[in-house]
């Protein structure tokens, strides 16, 4: 965080005015423009007024990040709340994930009576697939006493999100727009091993437009020159051009490529021997000596070199991430994730390539994600212009693609809505019948014609229907069943019938571990199916024939995508892990990389929990899962440790 006094810009200025006045405001502004400091402005008058006030942030790395930031600033008054922490919960600024808060806002209210203002970082996020719901609900249902502050990066339609706000936000409201970045970019591309200073001359190349004429895959192949990295690089040290954040989209693709440039040295003797001893002085505080990666890692580090990405344990991507604000890394090889949020800019941003896979398919990046990433190009107050290259690959794209990318329009957002069970069963309990007339006040609703409204309208009272049906929610109020599935959100239906029927309580407790690792399991595409052995095998059957009966009920009421399936190939590491086993030891029974296996166990102790805050469960189930969390959320896996660890 910044100390010295900076001059604020124009837009910092305005929506610290409006604040001041008694509106809600909603920021849109190019990555890396400074929407924090708005942020922080509002916090510090709410600090000085003995109000409350609640960040949030959209992915649990980067509310990690704000606590720290934060508490620097703010040490005795800030807190944080996610699924993995909680440090000072009462504290009068809180930081939540989304989640958390849109949560906290259904069950218990009266926990929001002294908050007045609510901060959402990255609000743009109300347009993801799987998670913007969180979003739109949190506005929908935001309590009427408390004011927004919404930060975005750039969104087209902007206006579309304010009118619908303003019918439905009990404040008024106004829109602060830059569209201007600090620091401007300047555009290069790597195409046929040559590179180009501007698109303009990419153009002239002709080499886009000549691969129209190959007629065959193979023709073009002798036509072209493969991009070499090593031109790349020359090129950006003749220029000048280090600190590089290199994006590459798979984890694999970063480490081959930070191998790849083992043969260059960025760094003088002197700066080895302080990157050596900052790098050790961290390894050893965090505890994390023994990791694999260090082998690799370590020999890269000493000559300026590093990758990041999910792969790696979240203590050791921590060390990373500070090892590079000393500017000692100047070539860091990472996926997207490096891009959200997280103020760590670069001289210069280099893409991979331009083909990314969302979630269910692979297409052209989006030119909101292009410019999240090439966005931490260029450093305020320390480069005139930040350089973003693109390598180009004539076999994958042609020119016209290329440039609505990098010229075309962001795309705008789009509503997500679709409400979870756990969502309607709480609406229920606050609303009854009438949780119904929410819909039309959505974004969605706004944003939609007329045949997607009714859908949406249905598939609500579809969902609410096979609640009553299969037994969640009984007259007026939720069942046993319905109460515990009302808190564990995204596998209510799983947990509930496991718990009915009683198959839950009478797990022992590594295998209730070893249960909920495998409901939270995603394997990844095209990943081998484990081996399992007779105990687990019988398992999966007996937890088959729930999800059996769950799906066909969905079926029934046409509610898609249906609830989520169990999936073993944790087995046989959760086990272990309940055992005791070394984590570093761990990575032998399994092909998910160290950072996955934290983010699922961590994910496993946070449905657990869930479950424990159920009033549905009885005190011997309950000491059970107790103990469970207690023997699995140790070491690496323990969150709040590590987080403690840091401040
Ligand atoms: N008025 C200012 N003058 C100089 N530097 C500033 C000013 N405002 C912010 N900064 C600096 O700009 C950098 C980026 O700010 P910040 O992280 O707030 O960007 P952001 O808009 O939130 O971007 P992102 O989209 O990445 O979240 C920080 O280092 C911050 O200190
Ligand atoms: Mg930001």
């Amino acid at each position: 965080m910044e100390k010295r006094e900076v001059k604020l810009d124009k837009f910092q200025e305005e929506a610290i005015e409006l604040a001041e006045k008694g509106y809600s405001v909603i920021v849109s502004a190019p990555t890396g423009a400074g929407k924090t400091l708005i942020a922080e402005n509002i916090i510090r008058k709410c600090i000085h007024l003995h109000q409350k006030v609640i960040y949030t942030a959209p992915i649990k790395a980067l509310s990690n990040q704000k606590f720290r930031d934060f508490s620097k600033t703010w040490p005795k008054t800030t807190g944080i709340l996610t699924g993995d922490v909680s440090i000072n919960p009462g504290a009068p600024l809180l930081i939540m994930t989304t989640e958390i808060f849109r949560n906290s806002i259904l069950v218990d209210p009266t926990n929001l009576e002294e908050c007045r203002w609510v901060i959402f970082d990255e609000i743009h996020y109300l347009d993801d697939i799987e998670r913007g719901t969180v979003w739109e609900e949190s506005i929908i249902l935001l309590p009427k006493h408390i004011r927004m502050l919404a930060l975005s990066a750039t969104i087209p339609n902007i206006d579309e999100f304010v009118n619908w706000l303003k019918k439905i936000h009990p404040f008024p409201v106004k829109t602060v727009v830059e569209k201007k970045r600090p620091v401007p970019l300047h555009f290069f591309f790597q195409c046929n091993n040559e590179i180009f200073s501007s698109f303009k001359k990419l153009e002239e190349s002709h080499y886009l437009r000549k691969r129209a004429k190959q007629k065959t895959f193979k023709e073009g192949l002798h036509f072209f020159k493969a991009n070499k990295l090593s031109t790349l690089i020359n090129y950006l040290k003749g220029k000048g051009a280090l600190p590089c954040i290199y994006f590459a989209f798979s984890r694999r693709r970063c480490e081959d490529l930070a191998s790849e440039v083992y043969s260059y040295d960025f760094l003088t003797k002197e700066e080895k021997k302080k990157i050596e001893s900052i790098f050790l002085d961290l390894v050893e505080k965090f505890n994390i000596s023994s990791d694999r990666s260090l082998t690799y890692l370590f020999p890269l580090i000493k000559k300026g070199i590093a990758y990041h990405h999910a792969g790696l344990l979240p203590t050791l991507k921590e060390i990373i991430e500070r090892l590079f604000t000393t500017g000692l890394i100047k070539f860091i090889f990472t996926t997207e994730t490096f891009a959200l949020g997280i103020n760590m800019p670069a001289k210069t941003v280099v893409f991979d390539n331009l083909i990314k896979f969302y979630g269910r398919y692979t297409r052209y990046l989006k030119t909101r994600d292009f410019y999240q990433m090439a966005g931490r190009a260029g450093r305020r107050g320390i480069d005139k212009e930040g350089y973003v290259f693109t390598r180009i690959n004539p076999h994958q794209i042609d020119l016209t693609s290329l440039r609505e990318i990098i010229y075309g329009r962001y795309e705008p957002i789009v509503s997500q809505l679709r409400s979870c069970y756990a969502t309607i069963l709480n609406l229920f309990l606050l609303m009854k019948e009438k949780l119904l007339s929410i819909y039309p006040l959505s974004f969605h609703f706004y944003q939609s014609q007329e045949l997607e409204k009714k859908e949406a309208q249905n598939l609500l009272k579809r969902k609410l229907q096979l609640l009553k049906e299969v037994g969640y929610i009984i007259g007026n109020t939720l069942s046993w069943k319905g109460e515990l599935a009302s808190k564990v959100y995204s596998f209510e239906l799983q947990i509930g019938e496991l718990f009915e029927s009683g198959f839950l309580e009478s797990l022992d407790e590594k295998t209730l571990f070893m249960v909920i690792s495998s409901l939270v399991y995603e394997p990844r595409k095209g990943e081998r199916k484990p081996k399992l052995n007779k105990r687990v095998k019988r398992l999966k059957r007996e937890l088959n024939l729930f999800i059996k009966e769950i799906h066909s009920q969905e079926r029934r009421y046409r509610i898609y995508p249906l609830s989520k399936k169990f999936y073993f190939h944790l087995s046989e590491v959760s086990l272990a892990w309940y055992e005791g086993t070394d984590f570093y030891k761990l990575t032998r029974f399994s092909q998910v990389d160290e950072g996955e296996l934290v983010r699922y166990f961590r994910m496993s102790i946070q449905v657990l929990r869930e479950i424990l805050s159920s009033k549905a469960i009885d005190a011997s189930f309950k000491s059970k899962i107790k103990n469970c969390i207690r023997k699995v959320n140790r070491d690496v896996v323990d969150a709040e440790k590590q987080l403690r660890q840091e401040i």
